[in-house]
């Protein structure tokens, strides 16, 4: 059995008194597509929010290959190479494609931002992509998909090993979507994990190696590949009295 990469165990978040986490354990490996599925208000953002240091957790620990992760805000998150891509993206869009990727680590040269140097880099991440943009382009001009491309690229550049996709496919065309599928796939090979946040079942059925469900702040369990049915997933998901009434 391989080191998990990521482990989650025994979380907890209170807001007031209400529990919207209680005793959640995630387990992810690299090299997977992990999917987080769960109804509305399962907990998935907080629990994800929670590993990108956007606030702490009330109970519980985060261990990176079993070392535990002392999590005090985003910066700690981004150092053990945890990142989040919200929907709505984090990019300035009056700035190039390389300053985007480049942003909070600049490269220097003589007290100056070296320009040509990040571009050159940025230029090379976007190659590993297979973008068809450049990094000198301003993100202005780019298409929703694009701008999506220039998060992975900076979270590349940044060598992040676990990323956060929050309902990636939202505003992608069917093209689109099965580029962003094709790109996934290889970052996945390379040894990435992914944590692949969804309500659309057919996504989930088509890219990952896993599936953990959340219902009502708990964990439920998770399914490999090979195991789930839609009814089965359901039933995880919703609860099995209700599951059973959704189906009928
Ligand atoms: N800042 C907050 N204060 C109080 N309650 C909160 C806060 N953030 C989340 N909650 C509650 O915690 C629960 C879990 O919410 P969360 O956003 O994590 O669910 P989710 O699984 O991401 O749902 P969705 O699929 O709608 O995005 C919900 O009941 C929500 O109302
Ligand atoms: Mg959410």
């Amino acid at each position: 059995m391989t080191t998990p990469l990521l482990q989650m165990k025994a979380i907890s978040r209170r807001f007031g008194h209400f529990y919207a986490l209680q005793d959640v354990n995630l387990t992810v490996y690299a090299g997977e597509v992990h999917a987080l599925m769960g109804e509305n208000g399962a907990g998935k953002s907080t629990l994800m929010k929670i590993l990108a240091g956007a606030y702490p957790a009330t109970g519980g620990e985060i261990l990176i290959e079993c070392r535990p992760l002392l999590m005090k805000g985003p910066k700690d998150a981004l150092s053990a190479g945890i990142t989040l891509i919200y929907q709505e993206f984090n990019l300035a869009p009056n700035l190039t494609v390389a300053e985007n990727i480049f942003l909070g680590s600049e490269i220097h040269r003589a007290g100056m931002v070296h320009r040509r140097q990040m571009v050159q880099t940025a230029q090379q991440v976007l190659d590993r992509l297979g973008a068809r943009f450049r990094a000198s382009d301003r993100v202005m001009g780019l298409s929703i998909a694009e701008q999506q491309q220039v998060e992975i690229a900076r979270a590349l550049h940044r060598q992040i090993r676990i990323l956060v996709m929050y309902e990636p496919t939202a505003a992608l065309s069917t093209r689109e979507t099965e580029q962003l599928f094709a790109l996934i796939k290889r970052l996945r090979q390379e040894g990435m994990a992914i944590i692949y946040i969804s309500h659309r079942m057919a996504e989930v059925y088509a890219l990952s190696d896993r599936v953990s469900v959340l219902r009502d702040g708990r964990y439920v369990g998770a399914l490999t590949r090979e195991q789930p049915s839609a009814s089965e997933l359901v039933r995880m998901m919703v609860g099995r009295d209700t599951a059973e009434r959704f189906i009928q």
